[in-house]
C-alpha cells in the first residue's frame, strides 16, 4: 500500500486554504521521493477547463475533468492532489467512485474568515454584486458529509493542518512512516 497511488481531494471555499496546504504537501511528498501531481483549480482553469464558467454544470464538468486526470495519474503510482472549489457534493460523490483510493479533505473554514482574508479581492466584488454566483455568497457550497479529513484552518496554523493531513493519511494507511518524519 505505501507505495500505492491515491487521491487526495482537496474541497472548500475559496480563500479557505486549499491550494496552500496542497503546495506544502506537493513539497513534503517530492523530499519523500514520491511521484505526485497537483491540479489546482485555478491552473486547471487556465488550461484544461478554459472553457468554462461557473453555473452548476460547468462546475460539475470542471470537476469531471479533474476527476479524469487525477485518476489516470493515481493508478500509476502518483499522488494525485486536487484543490478546487469542488461545491456540488454529488460530483465529489462521482470522482470518489471513479477512483479506487479517494481521501476527501474537507478544508473548513468559515465564510466570513475567507471573506475577511480575501486573498483575491474577489469576495468583496462578490458581496457587492459584481461577480454573480460566487461560491458562499449567492451560489451554494455543500459541505462533505463523510470526508475522511477535516482541516479546520480558521484555528489551526498551515504548519498543524498539514501535519495532521499527514498523519490521517499514515493511519488510513496510504503513506509509509518515511513520509512522515
Ligand atoms: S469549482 O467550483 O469549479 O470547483 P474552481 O476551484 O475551479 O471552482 O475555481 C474557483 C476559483 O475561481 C476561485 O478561487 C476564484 O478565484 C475564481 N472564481 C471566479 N468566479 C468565481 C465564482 N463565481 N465562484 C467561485 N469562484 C470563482
Amino acid at each position: 500500500m505505501a507505495e500505492n497511488g491515491f487521491v487526495l481531494w482537496f474541497t472548500g471555499l475559496s480563500g479557505s486554504g486549499k491550494s496552500t496546504l496542497a503546495n506544502l504537501l506537493v513539497e513534503r511528498f517530492r523530499e519523500a521521493g514520491r511521484n505526485v501531481e497537483l491540479l489546482d483549480g485555478d491552473e486547471v482553469r487556465q488550461n484544461l477547463t478554459k472553457d468554462l464558467g461557473f453555473s452548476k454544470e460547468d462546475r460539475d464538468t470542471n470537476i469531471r475533468r479533474i476527476a479524469f486526470v487525477a485518476r489516470l495519474l493515481a493508478r500509476n503510482g502518483v499522488i494525485a492532489i486536487t484543490a478546487a472549489i469542488s461545491p456540488y457534493r454529488e460530483a465529489r460523490d462521482r470522482a470518489r467512485q471513479e477512483n479506487e483510493n479517494f481521501v476527501e479533505v474537507f478544508v473548513d473554514c468559515p465564510l466570513e474568515v475567507c471573506a475577511q482574508r480575501d486573498v483575491k479581492g474577489l469576495y468583496a466584488k462578490a458581496i457587492a454584486g459584481e461577480i454573480p454566483n460566487f461560491t458562499g455568497v449567492s451560489d451554494p457550497y455543500e459541505p462533505p458529509l463523510n470526508p475522511e479529513i477535516v482541516v479546520r484552518t480558521g484555528e489551526l496554523s498551515t504548519e498543524a493542518s498539514v501535519d495532521l493531513i499527514l498523519d490521517r493519511l499514515t493511519e488510513l494507511g496510504y503513506l509509509a512512516e518515511p513520509v512522515y518524519a
